[in-house]
């Protein structure tokens, strides 16, 4: 039997929730949304479904630790480094092994990570780089960083977290080695800094030219948008992806709207896409 989808009484009260504690509109259509983005705190309550998880917040006026997760949760800029753990783990072990072998006459290795929010995905990457593929700094290495907001990729920009954020993922022995105190924050070291450029991209409207790209992550951003942007937004993905090259999107979401674009492949654990070979 599959778990009951919220019912609009549940929605209303998400919605009025979120516009409370963080002024957020929840637009109507958006119960995909609260489904996704409420499971894995559904879970972590041992709720059957995110309807019982919504029901028991109606039910037990919710502390502020537990609204504030669920503001957070639906958040829009929500990110951690490392996020999600195996798609790092199937990169490290899997895609960028794979993409050098293939580069090695050319050296050069484009990575786009789309909707980078406040930067821990490419700095995720850049420290997996230079850890794990030291050859790769000796390559035409291009690792960019986009998203729509300006002052997001501003925070992104200044590498600078907060104990909190830290906390978030990142492993302790990844802070030693490659932050440095300033006050209460943390602050990425500047030779993992400049692996990465920035660039303001909205993914729904018209792109920058772009090199056509080894990897492109673009992870938890397409939840956002109507079936058409999306179908859009993989379409141009596809063409800007190099033949043997691969998508990663977040966990949960598929590239269902275009199957006949992308093969869809389960390497160590973690599914990517790469462009349908075709003939
Ligand atoms: C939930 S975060 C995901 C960040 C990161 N990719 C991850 O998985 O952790 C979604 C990001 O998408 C960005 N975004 C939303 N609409 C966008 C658009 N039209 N074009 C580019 N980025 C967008 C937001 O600003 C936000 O930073």
């Amino acid at each position: 039997m599959s778990a009951p989808a919220i019912t609009p009484d549940d929605f209303e009260f998400m919605k009025s929730l979120l516009h409370r504690h963080a002024a957020l509109v929840l637009e109507p259509g958006k119960e995909y949304l609260v489904e996704a983005r409420l499971l894995p705190l559904a879970r972590r309550a041992a709720c059957a479904s995110v309807h019982d998880y919504i029901t028991l917040l109606r039910a037990t006026s919710a502390s502020y630790d537990v609204r504030q997760a669920v503001v957070e949760a639906m958040t829009i800029h929500e990110t951690s480094f490392f996020r999600d753990w195996k798609p790092f783990e199937t990169l490290k072990a899997s895609v960028l092994p794979k993409l050098i072998a293939a580069r090695t006459t050319t050296r050069e290795l484009t990575i786009w990570s789309a909707a980078c929010s406040t930067g821990q995905e490419p700095y995720s990457l850049a420290m997996m780089v230079r850890d794990s593929f030291p050859e790769l700094l000796g390559w035409k290495l291009k690792i960019l960083a986009s998203d729509v907001s300006n002052d997001i990729l501003a925070k992104a920009r200044e590498g600078k977290f907060s104990q909190l954020e830290i906390n978030r993922g990142l492993p302790a022995h990844l802070l030693i080695k490659h932050f440095e105190r300033k006050g209460v924050d943390w602050v990425i070291k500047e030779d993992i800094r400049k692996l990465i450029e920035w660039k303001q991209i909205n993914l729904s409207a018209g792109w920058p030219l772009l090199p056509s790209a080894d990897l492109v992550l673009l992870r938890n951003v397409l939840i956002y948008f109507s079936n058409d942007t999306r179908k859009d937004i993989l379409g141009r993905v596809h063409r800007m992806l190099k033949p043997d090259g691969y998508l990663l999107m977040g966990t949960g979401e598929s590239t269902m709207n275009l199957p006949n674009a992308y093969e869809r492949l389960q390497l160590n654990g973690a599914c990517c896409y790469q462009p349908t070979k075709r003939g």
